[in-house]
C-alpha cells in the first residue's frame, strides 16, 4: 500500500513510517515542516523513508494535488494545551479544517483514513475510572475543543470510507520534541535531569497520567491501515497503557533513567489553564477488536526516552520557565507560583 501520512515528519510519523516501510509499504509525508516542532527541517526530512511533500494541511491546494494513494493517516496537528488557550485562530484552523479535508481526500478517493485525535477530548478523568471511548467530551483546553471539533468534522466522510480515529494519552519515546515547551512534561523533567537542577512538579506531583511508548502507538496506527474499519460511525480507539503514573512516579522513572541519583522534587504551587488532574485509558475496546496491546510500560517507556535523549540538542529548562510566565502574564495560571 501507498500511505500518505499528514504530520510524517513529526515524533509519531517518523515512527509510524518507519513501522510501515518495514511491513513493506510504501510512504509519503504531507508536512509543513513546523518551525516550533522542527529546529532541523532538512534532517527531519532526510530522516523520513519516503518523499516529503512541505504543505499545510488546512490549504485544500495542497491535498487536490495529491494522487495514487491507498490509506491516509492524519497526524498533523498544533498539540501545545497552554498554548492553544490564546492562539485558537491557528489551532481551529490546523486541527479542525485540517482534519476535515482529511476526511474529504479520503472520502473522494474512496480510501481509509486513520486520524489521531486525543484523550484531550475527555477533558479531565477521575483517579479511580479509565476513559472509555463513548464517554462525553468535555475537554477543559481549547486544544482539546479542537480534537473533539476535527472528530465530528470527520462524520460525513465516514459514511463513504472506513475511518479510525485514535485518542492517544501522553505518547512517549526517542524522537520526541526537546526545545518545544508547548509540550509535554518529560522533556521538560530531562532538560531540569541535565541541568543539575531540582524537578519542579506544578502541584502535590498526585496527579495521574499514561505514558505509552511511541512504537506501541505506530504499532496499532499500522494494525488500523491494514484493518480498515467499515464506513459508517467512526471506529473510535483509545490508545495508552491502562495504568496510571503519578508524576511523582514519573519524576523517579525519569531518575532511574538518568546518570543521577537523589534528586530532589520541588513543587510548585500553580495550575495552568487546560491542565487535568488525572488520565488514564481503558483499553477494553483494543481487546475487542483484536487490535495490538501496548507492549512497554509506562516505566519501561520513560527509562528509554530519557536515555535516548540524554546526548540529544534540546532547550534548556528555562523555555519551560518562560512558557509558565507567558500564561502567567495571560492570566492563565492560578495558584500562589512559589515553590514549596
Ligand atoms: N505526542 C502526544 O503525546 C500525543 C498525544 C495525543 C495525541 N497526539 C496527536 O498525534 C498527532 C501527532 O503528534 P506528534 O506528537 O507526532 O506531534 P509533532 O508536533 O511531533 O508532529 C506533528 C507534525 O505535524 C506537522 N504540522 C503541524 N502543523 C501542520 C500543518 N498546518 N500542515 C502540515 N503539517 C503540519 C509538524 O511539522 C510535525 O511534523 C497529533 O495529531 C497530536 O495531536 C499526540
Amino acid at each position: 500500500m501507498k500511505v500518505l501520512i499528514s504530520g510524517g515528519a513529526g515524533f509519531i510519523g517518523q515512527h509510524l513510517a518507519r513501522a510501515l516501510t518495514g511491513s513493506g509499504h510504501e510512504v509519503v509525508a504531507l508536512d509543513n515542516l513546523h518551525p516550533q516542532v522542527h529546529l532541523d527541517p532538512e534532517g527531519a526530512r532526510a530522516a523520513f523513508p519516503g518523499g516529503v511533500l512541505v504543505a499545510d494541511v488546512a490549504d485544500e491546494a495542497a491535498w487536490s494535488a495529491i494522487e495514487g494513494i491507498d490509506a491516509v493517516v492524519h497526524l498533523a496537528a498544533e498539540t501545545g494545551t497552554g498554548q492553544s488557550m490564546y492562539e485558537q485562530d491557528r489551532y481551529r484552523r490546523v486541527n479542525v479544517e485540517g482534519t476535515r479535508l482529511a476526511g474529504a481526500f479520503a472520502a473522494e478517493h474512496g480510501i481509509t483514513l486513520v486520524a489521531l485525535s486525543s484523550r484531550a477530548v475527555y477533558g479531565d478523568g477521575t483517579p479511580d475510572r479509565p476513559s472509555f471511548e463513548d464517554d462525553p467530551h468535555h475537554p477543559v483546553s481549547f486544544y482539546g475543543e479542537t480534537k473533539s471539533l476535527g472528530e465530528a468534522a470527520l462524520e460525513d466522510a465516514a459514511q463513504r470510507v472506513g475511518i479510525t480515529t485514535i485518542r492517544p494519552q501522553n505518547v512517549i519515546g526517542p524522537g520526541q520534541a526537546l526545545h518545544n515547551p508547548y509540550t509535554g512534561v518529560l522533556a521538560a523533567f530531562l532538560a531540569m535531569l541535565r541541568e543539575g537542577r531540582p524537578l519542579t512538579v506544578y502541584g502535590d506531583g498526585t496527579q495521574t497520567r499514561d505514558f505509552i511508548h511511541v512504537q506501541d502507538l505506530a504499532a496499532l496506527i499500522a494494525w488500523a491501515v491494514e484493518h480498515p474499519a467499515e464506513p459508517g460511525a467512526q471506529r473510535i480507539l483509545n490508545a495508552g497503557t491502562g495504568t496510571r503514573t503519578t508524576l511523582l512516579e514519573l519524576a523517579a522513572y525519569a531518575i532511574e533513567g538518568s546518570p543521577h541519583d537523589d534528586v530532589p522534587i520541588e513543587h510548585l504551587d500553580v495550575h495552568r489553564a487546560g491542565d487535568i488532574d488525572h488520565a488514564c485509558a481503558s483499553l477494553d475496546r483494543l481487546t475487542e477488536v483484536g487490535a495490538p496491546m501496548p507492549e512497554w510500560t509506562s516505566r519501561e517507556a520513560v527509562v528509554d526516552f530519557i536515555r535516548w535523549s540524554w546526548d540529544k540538542p534540546g532547550a534548556a529548562s528555562q523555555a519551560w520557565d518562560l512558557a509558565l510566565e507567558e500564561l502567567a502574564q495571560r492570566g492563565l495560571t492560578d495558584g500562589t507560583g512559589s515553590a514549596g
